[in-house]
């Protein structure tokens, strides 16, 4: 019998990329197992994994809520509560009680759609958030935000004639889905100099090729609070995108999964896209994701989230809950972290106090890395960083000097990668190169997380490193003796498109 090789198998699978879990995790991963010899030989320590959102991941560590933990302990064991009883706070009893008499063992599959009363919570924590009804026939609830992109982009595509326009710089789920489902992507730049505003030329443009290359724009992907960019849409520019849709007949997917981890809220607020449309009594279609991956939760493992629907006809709600039922039901261990997620304590609840205490902790920890990192990137020589008031990363520019980009071009590899790969094995730090995430011609980023503890000394290996590459080829660099006493940030706060 003939073995099976690559080119027996679906062609589009073979196509499909996914740069956050690339050759720079791979290698991270082989070096994180060299470094368990003692003569391992590397000049650092360990490896810190800037590459990805993972917040619990080892290394990064970030507390997991105890509200949350507590509740989950109890739906896995529920004996459990008779040993707990006088311990844990009453309200994580009554909850995971209540949710016990609702959906019984965890062990069972669930509603294809998510546990009705966990989606009637959805329910009233949207319509709590927007100031607007919501239905929890709505509302789907998933194995993460990435199965819910995945299922709609699956019921949108006719392959190789529908195409999605996405933003670049993008989460790579976008491409990579694409690609598994031969759907076409029209690619929208974001403007960089204005804090990676979003334009309505870009997207004008991008769909006047699509139309000139004959393919049929469906949808738009708008993600906001932005991966990688860390951009929060301001409103005008939400009603524009929504205009833009009507007027194109497109339906928007708005990607919010990080519409908690806001840096600077006062100024730079979240407004949903269900809010928007409901404002200006829009018929577009939209489907609205949200996760329990990341926020302060940061249970990716436990592979929670959801859409809503809006302006989704009955015909086509059916016909996605015919394709949510394929795979019989989102874990139940997820669902339940949706429960807490859009139900946490209230502030006369006795879980409370500790619940607040460990969300402001772990907000303050990631503004005030965000805010160090950009400031102490944006004073080395040939980086540029906009100062991200929202998401977990940030996305600094490189100017490369020509002996590394002829170097890269020797090697097979993007400028961009060959500077995250000398990175990780000069320092340990596992950063993304900005050719994964999309980038324009020319141009070179690299996209690093603010979930890094330690981020003083990390921080200071990154400048090093820096300085090291730009002199070893061939830059004559003046800046040696540390960063600058104060560092000006350069507020655009007043650029249209975007609150920076
Ligand atoms: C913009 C964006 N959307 C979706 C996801 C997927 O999240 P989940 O873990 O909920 O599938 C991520 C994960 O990093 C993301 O950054």
């Amino acid at each position: 019998m003939r073995p099976l090789t690559l080119t027996d198998l679906n062609p589009a699978i073979l196509k499909v990329q996914y740069a956050v879990r690339g050759e720079l995790a791979i290698k991270a991963e082989e070096l994180r197992e060299k470094l368990q010899s003692e003569s391992h030989g590397l000049p650092f320590n360990k490896v810190i994994s800037s590459n990805i959102g993972n917040p619990q991941q080892r290394g990064l560590d970030q507390p997991y809520l105890t509200f949350t933990r507590q509740v989950a302990a109890l739906m896995e064991y529920p004996p459990l509560a008779e040993i707990v009883k006088d311990k844990w706070p009453q309200d994580v009893l009554d909850r995971a009680r209540e949710l016990h008499e609702e959906i019984g063992s965890i062990g069972a599959y669930s509603h294809s759609k998510g546990v009705p009363l966990i989606r009637k919570h959805v329910a009233q924590f949207i319509e709590e958030r927007d100031g607007y009804p919501s239905d929890p026939e709505d509302i789907f609830l998933t194995a993460g935000a990435s199965a819910g992109v995945s299922l709609i982009l699956n019921v949108l595509i006719t392959p190789n004639v529908t195409g999605v326009l996405i933003p670049i710089p993008q989460y790579p789920l976008y491409t990579a889905t694409l690609a598994q489902y031969s759907g076409v992507a029209l690619p929208y730049h974001l403007s960089e100099p204005e804090g990676w505003s979003t334009s309505l030329e870009e997207i004008k443009s991008a769909l006047a090729k699509a139309e000139k290359d004959g393919v049929k724009p469906r949808a738009l992907v708008v993600i906001n609070p932005g991966n990688p960019t860390g951009a929060i849409l301001d409103k005008d520019t939400m009603r524009n995108l929504v205009n833009l849709c009507e007027e194109h007949s497109l339906v928007l997917l708005a990607d919010e999964v990080y519409q908690a981890n806001l840096h600077r809220p006062d100024t730079h607020p979240f407004h949903s896209f269900k809010q928007v449309v409901r404002e200006m009594n829009s018929p577009i279609p939209l489907f609205s994701f949200h996760s329990i991956s990341k926020g302060v939760k940061g249970e990716c493992g436990r592979r929670g989230g959801y859409f809503e629907c809006t302006n989704i006809s009955d015909e086509v709600r059916a016909l996605l809950y015919k394709m949510a039922s394929v795979s019989l039901c989102p874990p139940l261990s997820g669902q339940i972290g949706v429960d807490c997620l859009v139900r946490p304590p209230r502030p006369n609840d006795p879980s409370y106090p500790l619940w607040k205490r460990e969300t402001d902790t772990i907000h303050a920890a990631l503004r005030q890395r965000t805010q160090l990192m950009a400031q102490r990137l944006n004073a080395l020589p040939g980086v540029s960083c906009v100062d991200s008031p929202g998401a977990l990363y940030l996305y600094p520019k490189l100017e490369l000097p020509d002996k590394a980009v002829e170097e890269a071009r020797r090697l097979g590899k993007q400028p961009d990668e060959l500077y995250a790969l000398q990175l990780l094995e000069e320092t340990g730090i596992c950063v993304v190169p900005g050719s994964g995430f999309g980038q324009k011609d020319g141009e070179h980023h690299y996209r690093l997380t603010c979930l890094c503890p330690g981020v003083e000394e990390y921080v200071s290996a990154l400048e090093n490193f820096h300085l090291k590459f730009l002199q070893n080829f061939g830059l004559r660099v003046s800046w040696l003796f540390g960063p600058p006493l104060s560092v000006q940030f350069i507020d655009i706060s007043h650029i249209k498109g975007t609150q920076q």
